[in-house]
């Protein structure tokens, strides 16, 4: 928890000295003054020790964005990593030079691992969670009787990569279909034993469905494949750096992630976990030179020249995480959701698709804001409101979704609820 967070390691991470070169950037300098040094003072997880960890990031206090699902801000020590380590490079891009950071890709790798908590060796360093799953996809030998179990609520990585490397390869795919609102957990776990049978090779989630935030038991379908000697795939686009994942209780043969999302990282980067056991199973999707130095990506991992200012400005996302205290973040974000559910719940004509079980949703509200036009919703929104909010086009419980995360405030959920109040009103 953050209360038991060392105060002193986090003022010495946030010390305004150390943040000199993210100010000289005349943007950001023009946007916004230097954060206040995190005060060692503050204690507990009260709105005033929230207060200081949203300084650490250079959205503009009145701009209230919503959008964690798709896209995530990266703070202060993160910008400031990335803009130092690529500066370095282009400044000078001898051999000499960037050999300084031969071992950055490395300490990701050892980091991410112990975010997750598993080995290093078990830990790939991929572009984002697409990149993984289809590699997933693509690496497993899975040929003609072969099924693979899939939750028809899934991203195109791991629904669309599947269905079509099935017409390629000549193995089945049997969709899980969502059920809304979310009928529990269990519901889950029966209706994909029920889907196992002896041609099942593998079943795959996602963690946190991106469309209205249904939580998935990952530990119990995990169990339920090792029960049947069949392997699985966590789709964690949505859970990591959201939840406390650990992934040594999870138990999964595949995890993907990307940093970009939830933990607040650097763009382009991104985790695909292959737990050792699984590692036998799988063919590497590309060939080329800089494998990684240990366990699975000394084989899996030669993608050619990386971007190391990436790497370590997503190791240094990761490191403020956890100093902001993971367990703070998650309670902090599903706080701030079920703010949300309960506030456009009790709107009239709202119709609010995620599950009002705090147990069963987690950090993403999606909403058809009755009769209103939901595209133009969003827009006044973000424009009269300086509220950020995605649209959900299409058939499948439409309108707006809003996804925040610890550095968004009560205030802000608030004022998302209370806009969408006025405007069923007055109209957009
Ligand atoms: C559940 C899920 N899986 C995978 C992805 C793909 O993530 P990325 O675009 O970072 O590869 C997303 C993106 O929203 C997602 O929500």
């Amino acid at each position: 928890m953050a209360g038991s967070v060392s105060r002193r390691d986090f003022a010495r991470l946030f010390a305004v000295g150390g943040s000199a070169a993210l100010f000289a950037d005349p943007v950001w300098a023009r946007q916004n003054a230097p954060a206040p040094a995190f005060s060692p003072t503050i204690s507990g997880t009260g709105e005033a020790y929230w207060k200081s960890v949203r300084a650490q990031f250079v959205m503009p206090p009145e701009l209230g964005v919503l959008n964690a699902a798709n896209l995530c801000p990266a703070s202060r020590p993160v910008l400031e990593a990335l803009k130092r380590e690529s500066d370095s490079v282009d400044r000078d891009p001898s051999a000499q030079n960037r050999s300084r950071l031969n071992g950055e890709k490395e300490n990701l790798r050892k980091t991410l691992a112990a975010f997750l908590r598993v080995t290093p060796e078990e830990i790939v360093i991929t572009r984002n969670t697409s990149e993984a799953n289809n590699m997933v996809s693509s690496g497993l030998d899975l040929k003609p009787g072969d099924e693979v179990i899939v939750f028809h609520d899934n991203h195109p990585s791991n629904l669309t990569a599947w269905n079509e490397k099935a017409k390629r390869f000549g193995f089945s795919v049997v969709e899980i279909p969502q059920i809304n609102p979310h009928p529990g957990m269990e519901y889950y776990v029966n209706a994909y034993r029920k889907s196992i049978t002896s041609k099942t090779k593998l079943l795959s989630f996602t963690h946190l469905t991106s469309s209205v935030g249904d939580l998935f038991p990952a530990k119990e379908l995990c169990a339920v494949a090792r029960e049947y000697g069949v392997m699985s795939l966590v789709d964690g686009a949505q859970s990591f750096g959201l939840l406390d994942v650990n992934l040594a209780e999870i138990g999964p043969d595949f995890y993907s992630g990307s940093a970009h999302k939830w933990p607040c990282g650097a763009r382009e980067c991104g985790v695909l976990y292959i737990n050792t056991r699984a590692q036998k199973n799988i063919w590497p999707s590309i060939y080329s030179a800089y494998p990684g130095a240990v366990g699975i990506s000394r084989t899996f991992e030669s993608f050619g020249q990386r971007d190391e200012a990436t790497m370590i400005a997503f190791r240094e996302a990761l490191e403020f995480q956890t100093k902001v205290g993971r367990a703070a973040i998650e309670k902090r974000s599903r706080e701030l959701a079920n703010q949300a559910v309960a506030g456009l719940s009790k709107l009239p004509d709202v119709k609010v698709w995620t599950s009002p079980n705090p147990s069963l949703n987690a950090a993403v509200v999606s909403f058809l804001p009755g009769t209103l036009n939901s595209q133009r919703l969003g827009q006044a929104l973000y424009e009269k409101d300086r509220i950020g909010t995605a649209g959900r086009g299409g058939q499948d419980r439409g309108g707006l979704r809003a996804s925040p995360h610890f550095y968004n405030t009560p205030e802000e959920i608030d004022r998302l609820v209370s806009a969408v109040g006025r405007y069923l009103k007055s109209g957009v």
